[in-house]
């Protein structure tokens, strides 16, 4: 969305403080030994105490509040009663909301407990990729140039990305435009960032693949060849220097 009043500016805030929040709490409550359902109806009470609407929900009637992927599930994973966290699990929970009428999005990915399998690098090379791509966003950037930027940084690490999962704009619905804001350098997107405006910027870092597949459940999207994927996302509005990272208050 473009900023076009006080009110955009006051009620795009709001919400995403409300999904930062969100994830920050959800982030911190979960445990070995809990179900990913039970984990999705905490962010649900966390949600409705704000009087905010899971977007997922509203928007693709997506079966829990918020999407939660663990190990090999890449992205839009189902809450279930049958998906118990287990020690050292990497999991990624991605909150969306509706308050108002605005839309914000974040997410992030962790590991629960003490990180025996060793995906703490992983992780790690996600938040620092997306940061240093947050950096370099202004009005007039090359859309391309920021997905070079998380690339780059996925590959001094090892690490591949996931090119069929993008970032986007966000604001008056869950996602418009620009509807491609990839993590890789993509030399057809000639689009650039422009000033005043509200997009969702994400990474999916990967540790072996470089496209996700169905899981066959309608929603879950897989890491191939048994890999993992790590994402993180915030919400931001960019300016003439630094964007202001809207959904800051998730600790990402
Ligand atoms: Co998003
Ligand atoms: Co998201």
């Amino acid at each position: 969305m473009s900023i076009e009043s006080e009110a955009d500016l006051i009620g795009i805030t709001k919400v995403s403080e409300v999904v930062a929040i969100t994830l920050k709490k959800m982030r911190e409550h979960a445990r070995p030994g809990m179900t990913t359902k039970e984990l999705d109806n905490y962010g649900y009470e966390i949600l409705h105490s704000f009087s905010a609407k899971s977007a997922p929900k509203v928007t693709y009637n997506f079966p829990g509040y918020t999407c939660i992927s663990v190990n090999n599930e890449a992205a839009h994973g189902i809450p279930s009663d049958k998906t118990v966290l287990k020690e050292g699990d990497l999991v990624n929970i991605d909150v969306s909301a509706e308050l108002g009428g605005y839309f914000a999005d974040n997410g992030g990915s962790f590991v629960v407990g003490e990180d025996i399998h060793g995906l703490n690098k992983l992780v790690d090379t996600s938040t620092s990729a997306l940061h240093k791509a947050l950096k370099e966003i202004k009005g007039g950037v090359r859309i391309s140039d920021i997905g070079r930027i998380i690339e780059t940084e996925a590959k001094r690490n090892g690490f591949k990305v996931i090119r069929n999962l993008v970032g986007h704009g966000v604001g008056r619905s869950l996602h418009e435009a620009p509807h491609e804001i990839p993590c890789f350098y993509d030399k057809f997107n000639t689009q650039r960032f422009r000033k005043n405006t509200v997009v969702a910027v994400e990474t999916f870092i990967s540790t072996k693949g470089s496209y996700t597949r169905d899981k066959g459940d309608g929603w879950t999207l897989l890491a191939e060849k048994g890999g993992f994927v790590a994402q993180h996302e915030h919400t931001i509005l960019i300016t003439d220097g630094e964007p202001v990272i809207l959904t800051k208050a998730n600790g990402i």
